[in-house]
C-alpha cells in the first residue's frame, strides 16, 4: 500500500554501525523503506523492566521493526529486552535460516535449514522461585495454545516456501508431559496441511544428525519448544560459520520484528570492524515480509556476490576488510 515505515532499534555495541550499513544499503537500491529510529534503553517500573512508550508506539503503528543486538546481563539484572520486546508485542514464532554463504568455506557447502522456535513461553517463562535455600523451581510453561498458534505457522511457512515436510523437535521422551503436549498441537495441525508431511525427531539426535550431515535437513522446517531452538539455532549457524551470517524474524499476529542474533559484540565497538551481513540478511527477510520481494533479491544478490568474489571480507570470516569497505562494495554493486 505504499506504507514502508520501519521502527529501526540500533542497538548496543556494534548495533549503531551495522545500522548504518543497512541504511546505506537501502538507499543505494532506492528502497522505498522510511525508518523511524527509536531508542529502547530499559525503565524499571515497579521493579519491572519496561520498553520506553515511544518505542512501544512506533512498533504498533508501523508493525514491523528491524533491530540490532541488545545486551543481555547474566544470571542478575534486568530482564532481557530482546525478550521483552518479544513478549510485549507476542511474536509467537522466530524464524530461523541457515544458508550456506558461497565463498566462505565450512565442513558443508549445502545447509539450507529453517527453524522455527516458539517465542513466548517455555523455559523462557521467567518464572523461577528459591523454594527452600539451595533449591530453585524454574517453570517450563507450555501451553496447548502456543503450542499450536506455532505449529500452525510452521506449516504454513513451509507450504508457503516451498518446504515439504515438518519435522517437530522433542524430548518427549524425558518430558512426557510438557514436550508430549507440544507434540500433540504439532499432530492436530499437521491434519490440516495434508500436503505437507510430518515427523517427529529428539533434539539430541536432531543435533547430532544436522552437524554429521545437514542435507536431510534442506527440504523441511523444524519447529520446536523456545530453549530447544535457541540452542539447535546456534548449532545450525555455527554449520554456516556463525551468528555473524545469519538472519532471524519474530513474527506476531499484530507485529513482526527482525533481528540479528548476535550479541552487541563490546570488544570490537565503534572499530569499524563489524559485520553487518546478520542484520542487513534480517532486513531482507523483512523485505519479503513486507511483499517487497525484488528489492530484497537485487540487495541479495549484492550482498552474496561481494562475499563470494572474496573481495572486502570481515575480519571475522578471515579477511581484512571493515565495515565500511564491505558495505562499499555492496553499495558500488547496486549504483
Ligand atoms: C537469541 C538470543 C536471546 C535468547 C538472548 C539474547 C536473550 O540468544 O535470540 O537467540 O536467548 O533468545
Ligand atoms: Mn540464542
Amino acid at each position: 500500500d505504499g506504507n514502508y515505515t520501519v521502527t529501526l532499534i540500533p542497538g548496543d555495541g556494534i548495533g549503531p554501525e551495522i545500522a548504518q550499513s543497512v541504511k546505506e544499503i537501502f538507499a543505494a537500491a532506492k528502497a522505498p523503506i522510511k525508518w523511524e529510529e527509536v531508542d529502547v534503553t530499559p525503565i524499571l517500573k515497579d521493579g519491572k523492566t519496561v520498553i520506553p512508550d515511544k518505542a512501544i508506539t512506533s512498533i504498533k503503528k508501523n508493525t514491523v521493526a528491524l533491530k540490532g543486538p541488545l545486551a543481555t546481563p547474566i544470571g542478575k539484572g534486568h530482564v532481557s529486552l530482546n525478550l521483552t520486546l518479544r513478549r510485549t508485542f507476542s511474536l509467537f514464532a522466530n524464524v530461523r535460516p541457515c544458508v550456506s554463504i558461497q565463498g566462505y568455506k565450512t565442513a558443508y557447502d549445502n545447509v539450507n535449514t529453517v527453524l522455527i522456535r516458539e517465542n513466548t513461553e517455555g523455559e523462557y517463562s521467567g518464572i523461577e522461585h528459591e523454594i527452600v535455600d539451595g533449591v530453585v523451581q524454574s517453570i517450563k510453561l507450555i501451553t496447548r495454545e502456543a503450542s499450536e498458534r506455532v505449529a500452525r505457522y510452521a506449516f504454513h511457512y513451509a507450504s508457503e516456501n516451498g518446504r515439504d515436510k515438518v519435522t517437530a523437535v522433542h524430548k518427549a521422551n524425558i518430558m512426557k508431559m510438557s514436550d508430549g503436549m507440544f507434540l500433540t498441537a504439532c499432530r492436530a495441525v499437521a491434519k490440516e496441511y495434508p500436503k505437507i508431511s510430518y515427523d517427529e525427531d529428539l533434539l539430541d539426535r536432531v543435533c547430532l544428525r544436522i552437524a554429521t550431515d545437514p542435507t536431510p535437513f534442506a527440504d523441511r522446517v523444524m519447529v520446536m519448544p523456545n530453549l530447544y531452538g535457541d540452542i539447535l539455532s546456534d548449532l545450525s549457524a555455527g554449520l554456516i560459520g556463525g551468528l555473524g551470517l545469519t538472519p532471524s524474524g519474530n513474527i506476531g499476529r499484530d507485529a513482526s520484528i527482525f533481528e540479528a542474533v548476535h550479541g552487541s559484540a563490546p570488544d570490537i565497538e565503534g572499530k569499524g570492524l563489524a559485520n553487518p551481513t546478520a542484520l542487513l540478511l534480517s532486513s531482507l527477510m523483512m523485505l519479503r515480509h513486507m511483499g517487497l520481494f525484488e528489492l530484497a533479491d537485487k540487495i541479495e544478490k549484492a550482498a552474496l556476490s561481494t562475499i563470494a568474489e572474496g573481495k572486502a571480507i570481515t575480519r571475522d570470516l578471515g579477511g581484512k576488510s571493515g565495515t565500511r569497505e564491505y558495505t562499499d562494495a555492496i553499495l558500488s554493486k547496486l549504483k
